[in-house]
């Protein structure tokens, strides 16, 4: 039976832990602080797991510098509860705006302003996706479907990164070309939210920056949503140019069963009352994707798993001690994801007869999720690489199914040095290939 330190996972998600962290949590799981109960029993109101919370949430704050107008939400529900929960939250701040807006020129006409929003909300609402991959397609057709009732066009693609690709896949960031929802700063064309998925972990797409797309003057806003799901924590963010930030732990912070949420406070306080909401016609959030009730609650609305959120903690302390003399730490964490995905991209590029790169364009290949083909999708040659990997101890490189081949997962916990064990067998099998 191998040892943990034999293996190297470069599983897609969940990821692997840190050593150190597995051990120590194997032990808070059994007895936590020495209490006689382990950390997945004691009550989520208990005063150690209100610490737990308050710490995570402090070491979250501190590491990705988040502005004090911002709140930490932890969800259920994984990146794909948040696939609902932002339209619900968003589309009724939306509604808030406009009811506000009305009230105002309309002089608080009750009846008048509901027929004025009634009218908006069927001819104005639009909700903008950008589309760079498969979850970003995801989640803009779990959109279409919450708001489907209310209209067909209203989820409007704003790009679809397949139709500027030679193989018609998401294998690309497109430069031009962005139909976005005109912004009028609460005028009449605004969008209620733009969306896009920051790392495309299925097909190895990552922005390398805030999209210059995206940018705006300061006095015509954009409500920005990215997923950072695969890529959070891996390098520095300017949370204010974001509405909300939201990630699973499973990858890069944690185990699975906690989500990030992090979003503006205005956010939470731009609501209308669910009866103005059901009386334009659109149904307000179940409680427990309602993001004023989660914050209100400390994240606490309902049961929530401590033992996971501590799991985050740790990491986070981890990266935060790491990087101490970096500044900000999350810059060490960056150059680290660098320096790790460069490994890997610099000995396939060594052999392009052997290994073909999913993205043609290195600006937005993934620094996360390195997605290749072996000959060009050579089913015999791309066996005989994971049977060679396995052998070898190197795990979870099977690429997605639906897209084949072979995916490297460069998650936060994946060390340089398992790293190079991996470019070392990459190296040997491309020159085994080419001697045949
Ligand atoms: C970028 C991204 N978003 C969303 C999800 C969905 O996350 P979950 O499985 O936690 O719902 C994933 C899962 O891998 C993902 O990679």
């Amino acid at each position: 039976m191998p040892s943990r330190e034999e293996i190297a996972y470069f599983g897609a998600g969940p990821s692997g832990l840190d050593n150190q962290i597995a051990v120590a949590a194997s032990q808070a799981f059994l007895n936590y602080e020495n209490s006689g109960l382990g950390l997945a029993e004691i009550s989520h109101r208990s005063p150690e797991a209100t610490k737990i919370l308050a710490d995570t949430k402090a070491a979250l704050t501190q590491i990705l510098e988040i502005p004090d107008n911002y709140e930490i939400i932890l969800s259920h529900g994984g990146g794909s509860g948040q696939f609902s929960a932002i339209v619900f939250n968003m589309v009724a701040m939306w509604v808030e705006k406009r009811r506000r807006k009305a009230m105002e020129e309309l002089d608080g006409d009750e009846g008048r302003v509901l027929e004025r929003v009634m009218k908006e909300v069927r001819t104005q609402l639009r909700l903008d996706y950008i589309l760079t991959g498969s979850w970003s397609l995801k989640a803009s057709q779990e959109a279409a479907k919450l708001v489907e009732p209310l209209g067909k066009d209203i989820v409007n693609i704003v790009v679809d990164a397949r139709k500027t690709s030679n193989k018609g896949k998401f294998d690309n960031i497109p430069e031009e070309g962005w139909n976005l929802t005109p912004n009028e700063n609460y005028g009449n064309d605004e969008s209620a939210f733009v969306y896009y998925c920051d790392n495309e972990t299925v097909d190895g797409v990552e922005f390398p920056k805030f999209p210059p797309q995206l940018e705006t003057k300061s006095d015509k806003e954009r409500l920005i949503v990215a997923d950072m799901s695969s890529n959070f924590l891996s390098r520095r963010v300017d949370v204010s140019k974001y509405a909300a930030i939201f990630g699973g732990a499973q990858k890069n912070i944690g185990i699975t069963d906690i989500t990030f949420v992090i979003i503006r406070k205005d956010i939470l306080t731009t609501q209308p009352s669910n009866s103005f909401l059901h009386a334009v016609g659109i149904w307000s959030p179940p409680t427990i994707l309602h993001y004023p009730t989660l914050s209100a609650s400390s994240s606490l609305y309902n049961t929530m798993p401590i033992f996971s959120i501590w799991i985050s903690l740790q990491i986070t302390l981890l990266l935060l001690t790491t990087h101490h003399l970096s500044s900000p730490p999350l810059l060490g964490q960056e150059h680290l994801s660098h320096k790790k995905s460069s490994l890997v991209y610099t000995t396939l590029s060594a052999h392009p007869s052997i290994y073909n790169i999913n993205v043609p364009h290195p600006a937005c290949r993934s620094r996360m999720n390195i997605c290749f083909r072996i000959k060009g999708g050579d089913e015999g040659a791309e066996k005989a690489f994971l049977k060679g990997a396995e052998e070898r101890g190197l795990l979870g490189l099977k690429g997605h199914r639906s897209v084949g081949g072979v995916r490297v997962s460069c998650y936060n916990a994946v060390g340089v040095g398992k790293v190079e064990r991996l470019c070392g067998w990459l190296g040997e099998f491309a020159e085994k290939e080419g001697r045949e």
